[in-house]
């Protein structure tokens, strides 16, 4: 089961939906969540979002420090009582080459369900909660670009172009 689920790229629309909450806790989802830490570790991400992987679910997966005890999964996560802001750089796996400097909140709660959907509450400060936002970003069809300003679209516009080039080539060859 999901053997050939891979990552999308921009401009897939897949990445621009709002994503659907999970209601059904089986082994379907826990095989999902495991190919998607698959892949997530394959390309070296911190990170990855349902979406990216074709699926538009509620639900992504994490690992901050890349050792296997911090393996996260949030099904149908919640972000609210920001705090503090911070501005540091980041990546996409589904936007490849492509770095900017993005203004997030610095502290943040999560509520969330497991693979199981027994609930989740936890607190995060700095690059964890960094990665919160950014994934739950994906769950509402956000990306980096959507946080560019005028300036930083402009610096990475010949790498969009190649983006999306390659997608309509792909789309070609189906
Ligand atoms: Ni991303």
């Amino acid at each position: 089961m999901f053997e050939d689920t891979n990552i999308i790229f921009y401009p897939d629309p897949r990445l621009r939906e709002k994503c659907r909450t999970i209601e059904t806790f089986d082994d379907a989802l826990k095989a999902l969540a495991g190919r998607m830490f698959e892949l997530m570790r394959e390309h070296h991400g911190v990170g990855l979002a349902a979406p990216q992987v074709g699926q538009t679910v509620r639900m992504f997966v994490m690992n901050h420090s890349g050792k296997p005890e911090d393996d996260r999964v949030y099904v149908n996560p919640v972000l609210s009582d920001p705090d503090g802001d911070e501005e540091a750089e980041e990546g996409c796996l589904s936007l490849p080459k492509i770095n900017i400097d993005v203004l997030r909140s610095r502290d943040m709660r999560m509520t969330a369900q497991d693979l199981d959907g027994k609930p989740i509450e936890q607190f995060e400060s700095g690059y964890i909660a960094r990665i919160w936002q950014h994934e739950t970003d994906h769950l509402n069809g956000v990306l980096l670009l959507n946080h560019m300003g005028p300036v930083q679209k402009l610096s990475c516009r010949k790498q969009l172009r190649i983006l999306e080039a390659e997608y309509e080539t792909a789309k070609k060859k189906k």
